[in-house]
């Protein structure tokens, strides 16, 4: 990415950003004008729901295939001609590098085709934008992005202003959910069932050691070993007759791992306007959590539609939509990259 003079002639209002996110297992596209969502597309990938994770050869296959379709949909959707898109924005990183690959080379030659910029995104920023997709939030935000690949307490003081102030030194908390769903042998992703069987158990039945980190930093791995070590201990039949309680509970001190650091981050920054973006943000257990917080510690809680948590396009237009306004773009030689620190 380069702050340089563009080459393109620039639009200031009215602007309009075609959106394209493919770092994982959903490939997407949107279309926003002026940072107002015309269209969002996703398509998921069934395929890897039965090897318990993401396989990246196959992800990579599969946006192949559905890259095309989704963004032909995309602009049906938003009934604009591709001539009216100022910019193409696309995931960068961090992701998988062959799924990143796809998105960042459809982005380049639709832009190319019609002598338009690029816009390269970090996909991290994405998810802490994706708060204002609905919201009018005042900066500045703390915002916990909780995914499957990443775990972070973000400052936010600006649109292209943002922080880290802590994140996990291991496991993600998706994965933490992932995980222990393939051992209980639930299909991928495992964080949406774990979340379904724990609605209806006792949280308090199993203990799960809390992790000892410093500060805003995170930990899950030891976590995920103790639900390991507690499930093979079980019969199957004793595992199946305690499978909501069991989901409860990891549930809950996941959860409660999560709220305790945000805490954390509320109490040395001094900021109460607290957001959750990332997939694990749809969590019910998390989302309920933070509405008490709310209540409780006198928080101002932004928790984003469940489709705006996961992933999709629309974030990465909007981060593209500030980048542009901003006079950034990248160009056709700009490489992605597998990671790619916010
Ligand atoms: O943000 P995202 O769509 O993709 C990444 O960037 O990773 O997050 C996917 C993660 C997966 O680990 C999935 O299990 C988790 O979000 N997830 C959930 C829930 N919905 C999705 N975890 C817990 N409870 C949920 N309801
Ligand atoms: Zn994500």
């Amino acid at each position: 990415m380069c702050h340089r003079p563009l080459p393109y002639k620039f639009n200031h209002s009215c602007v309009v950003i075609l959106g394209i996110e493919s770092s994982c297992d959903e490939t997407a596209a949107a279309i926003l004008k002026d940072g107002k969502i015309l269209a969002n597309v996703v398509a998921g990938q069934a395929v890897h729901s039965s090897y318990g994770g993401v396989v990246p050869e196959l992800a990579s296959r599969a946006h192949q295939s559905n890259i095309v379709p989704v963004v032909h949909e995309t602009l049906k959707k938003a009934g604009i001609p591709g001539a009216d898109i100022d910019a193409v924005a696309y995931t960068q990183g961090p992701g998988l590098l062959g799924s990143l690959l796809v998105g960042s080379s459809f982005a380049k030659s639709f832009a190319l085709a019609l002598a338009i910029p690029v816009i390269p995104v970090n996909h991290m920023q994405g998810h802490v934008l994706s708060l204002l997709l609905e919201n009018t939030l005042t900066f500045p935000f703390l915002c916990l992005t909780v995914s499957g690949g990443h775990t972070q307490i973000v400052r936010a003081d600006a649109p292209l202003k943002m922080k880290v102030l802590g994140e996990t030194a291991d496991d993600a908390a998706g994965e933490a959910f992932d995980k222990a769903a393939k051992v209980l042998g639930l299909p991928y992703p495992g964080g949406p069932l774990i979340d379904q069987y724990a609605a209806q158990g006792d949280s308090k039945r199993f203990h799960f050691p809390k992790p000892q980190m410093p500060g805003m930093s995170f930990s899950f791995s030891g976590l995920k070993t103790s639900f390991v070590n507690l499930v093979q201990k079980m019969s199957p039949e004793e595992k199946n007759a305690s499978l909501n309680d069991i989901c409860a509970s990891y549930q809950a001190v996941i959860v409660d791992i999560l709220l305790s650091k945000l805490a954390i981050a509320v109490n040395t920054t001094g900021i109460t306007r607290v957001a959750i973006a990332g997939g694990v943000a749809a969590n019910s257990g998390l989302r309920s959590a933070l509405k008490e917080a709310e209540k409780r510690q006198g928080w101002e809680v932004f928790i984003p539609s469940m489709r705006y948590c996961t992933d999709n396009a629309s974030m990465i237009a909007l981060s593209g939509y500030y980048l542009y306004k901003s006079g950034i773009t990248g160009d056709q030689k700009d490489t992605s990259h597998a990671r790619l620190p916010l």
